[in-house]
């Protein structure tokens, strides 16, 4: 198939409702790489390589040199959220990034102040703030955005815009008559109906515009049928959901490896502490629901008991987190794993992952941001499989299952960049490496 990637804008505009931890840390984190502080360290679209062609052909350029995307000084920043401070306040308030490191692109971060945001307590619990929209109903909120996203493409001259989510959890909701269809969808906004979240006005907004969003949090947001129509509609595209970091970044590298030597499995204990916003958020149990049920997923996909029962039917999946304040972003996630093998003798493996959420997430909204948009130019719409490596629980059609096994996920996204790129496929089959025969018919 030939595909015809429209021209590389000359600045791309990034949209992120949630100037909070991750927000922040991804902003100040590119303007310190802009000013040659650091690598984009984490970012598969900077610092990762592919490989193209034969072994022995011995291609394998940058994936930056590769697709044809923006420079990351290419990109304009923007964002809403229920507090007024700068990016700047609220980087420093987040306390992920040293005050050495903030103040040496507070000139930039100052200047990104936050626009009003479409935001509504019942659907986060444990949070409220001054800076937020008003009107009569939900469709009117989400009328507000579209001029807030026009405002900000004239303001910056661009053509091109991503939005991506980096706002709070909120509270879980689940499929809904409401959610099945575009006309049924905009009657309920109207109405003012509760399973319409936020999240989703925001969503509802960019598809509108034709601006692809890509959704950091659990919620359920873009992954309901009348975002698919609409981004069928408006040749937009989609992907989810909650960015795979800490504990399950762990999860999906470890699992994969004792199913693929056939480890038995009896027992996986997850918990974790963690004091920033998020753990607050997550500390209702209604915004930890729609979190657990993202989380939980994992286990039975990568490891598909139904398909091999001797090894992990008796599964128990258990995870907590816990709000503890005086860890800030500094998370810590211990993973207690109960394995078996030969003759079904016990073994154990403990984690314990000192991790820093936001410096893992920071690189994700980079790659996010710079490959939606490839994929709009593309011409891919809906749902973006092939991006299932950065997310926690990967939206996928309801006919599929999600692919949660990080090496699978890595695979499927190279393979992706080749075909955009029109370059073979690799399968790691390399008989013909060994075979004259073989090699011969290749070269016909
Ligand atoms: N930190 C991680 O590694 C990680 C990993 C996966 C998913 N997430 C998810 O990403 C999101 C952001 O995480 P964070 O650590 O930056 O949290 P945070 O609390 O520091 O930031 C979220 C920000 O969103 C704002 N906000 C809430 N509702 C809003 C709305 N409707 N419109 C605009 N702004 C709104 C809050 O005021 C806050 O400033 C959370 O949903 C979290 O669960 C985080």
């Amino acid at each position: 198939m030939h595909i015809k990637i429209k021209q590389t804008p000359e600045k791309l505009g990034v949209l992120i409702p949630g100037l909070g931890a991750i927000g922040t840390t991804f902003i100040a984190g590119i303007e310190l790489i802009k000013k040659g502080y650091s690598k984009p360290i984490g970012s598969m679209t900077q610092m990762g390589t592919i490989r193209l062609g034969k072994r022995t052909e011995h291609r394998n350029p940058l994936i930056k040199d590769f697709l044809p995307l923006n420079k990351i000084d290419e990109l304009v920043f923007g964002g809403w959220d229920i507090f007024e401070d700068t990016a700047y306040d609220s980087a420093k308030n987040a306390q992920v990034l040293s005050n050495e490191h903030i103040e040496l692109v507070k000139d930039e971060m100052i200047s990104i102040k936050p626009m009003k945001a479409v935001f509504d307590k019942k659907y986060v619990k444990k949070l409220d703030g001054p800076n937020v929209k008003k009107a009569a109903t939900k469709y009117d909120l989400a009328l507000m955005l579209m001029d807030d996203i026009k405002n900000f493409k004239k303001a910056n001259d661009l053509t091109n815009v991503v939005m991506v989510w980096c706002a709070s959890t909120e509270v879980y909701i689940e499929l809904q008559e409401v959610h099945q269809t575009v006309e049924a969808f905009e009657k309920a906004m109207k109405e003012n109906h509760k399973a319409i979240s936020p999240s989703m006005l925001y969503a509802y907004a960019a598809m509108k515009l034709g601006i692809p969003f890509a959704n950091g949090a659990p919620n359920l947001t873009v992954d309901i049928p009348a975002i698919w129509a609409l981004a069928k509609e408006h040749q937009v595209p989609i992907a989810g959901k909650d960015y795979k970091t800490g504990q399950t970044l762990m999860k999906t590298i470890i699992a994969p490896g004792l199913k693929a030597r056939l480890l038995g499995i009896n027992g996986w204990f997850s918990t974790n502490i963690l004091g920033n916003r998020d753990g607050e958020v997550l500390d209702d149990p209604e915004s930890f629901k729609t979190k657990e049920v993202s989380k939980l997923g994992v286990l039975d996909y990568i490891l598909q008991p139904e398909q091999n029962p001797d090894l992990y039917k008796d599964l128990y999946h258990k995870v907590r987190i816990n709000y503890y304040p005086p860890r800030g972003d500094n998370k810590e996630g211990w993973d207690n794993i109960d394995i078996f093998g030969w003759l079904g003798y016990p073994m154990q493996i403990k984690i314990d992952f000192l991790c820093k959420d936001s410096i893992l997430a920071a690189p994700i909204v980079l790659d996010l941001v710079l490959l939606m948009d490839l994929a709009k130019r593309v011409g891919f719409h809906g749902i973006q499989e092939w991006l299932s490596f950065y997310f926690k629980s990967p939206m996928h059609l309801p006919e599929l299952y999600p692919e949660h096994d990080l090496f699978v996920q890595l695979a499927k996204f190279k393979n992706t960049l080749r075909y955009i790129m029109q370059e073979d496929m690799i399968t790691h089959l390399g008989l013909d490496y060994y075979d004259d025969q073989l090699r011969d018919k290749d070269k016909e």
